[in-house]
């Protein structure tokens, strides 16, 4: 199957300009679902993870199937303002806008080898407000996993510079 066939592009959402890669159409899809956790999941074979943390809101939904795939703990990311506990926050510039990001300060402990996801990845600045907070909280960001990567805003990349694994299942380049 192909997973790229079921994310559904949205053209100037949810501004003028912006081809919103709208990944809601391959969770419906039993058979997406599915097949985008296995593929995110088969590599892990074998490697040490502590933790899964995902990022809000749709980062929840992939990377607490991962969790549970991997029988590890997950980690919420969220916006800011929604976690009760005691908090630490980063702020970050986003494809569109800015926003601020918070984790729980006992999320994680020292030391834990955690896995970082998201259903897409853009200019990266989501993504690497997330890492910081992780690392901030004790962990190691041993991989940042995406559905989709949108090379032509460079996030993955600037990820990979600082010297982080990154993977993701479907590109959509100039297009
Ligand atoms: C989207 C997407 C990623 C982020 C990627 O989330 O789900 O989290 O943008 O962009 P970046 O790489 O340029 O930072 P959005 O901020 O729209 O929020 P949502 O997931 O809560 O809908
Ligand atoms: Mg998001």
């Amino acid at each position: 199957m192909d997973l790229k066939s079921v994310i559904r592009t949205i053209p100037d959402y949810p501004k003028p300009g912006i081809m919103f890669r709208d990944i809601t159409t391959l969770l419906t899809d039993a058979r997406g679902f599915r097949r985008a956790v296995d593929e995110l999941v088969q590599p892990l074979a074998g490697a040490k993870i502590d933790k899964v943390a995902g990022i809000e809101a749709r980062g929840f939904i992939l990377g607490g199937a991962i969790a549970h795939q991997l029988s590890v703990g997950f980690v919420p990311i969220r916006k800011k303002g929604k976690l009760p506990y005691e908090t630490i926050g980063e702020t970050y510039d986003l494809e569109y806008g800015t926003d601020e990001v918070e984790i729980h300060t006992d999320a994680i402990e020292k030391g834990e080898r955690v896995l970082l996801v998201d259903d897409l990845i853009a200019t990266g600045g989501t993504a690497m407000a997330a890492i910081k907070l992780v690392e901030r909280a004790g962990g190691d960001v041993v991989l940042c996993s995406f559905v989709v990567d949108l090379p032509d805003l460079g996030g993955a990349d600037k990820l990979r510079a600082l010297g982080k694994n990154v993977t993701a299942l479907v590109e959509f380049e100039g297009e």
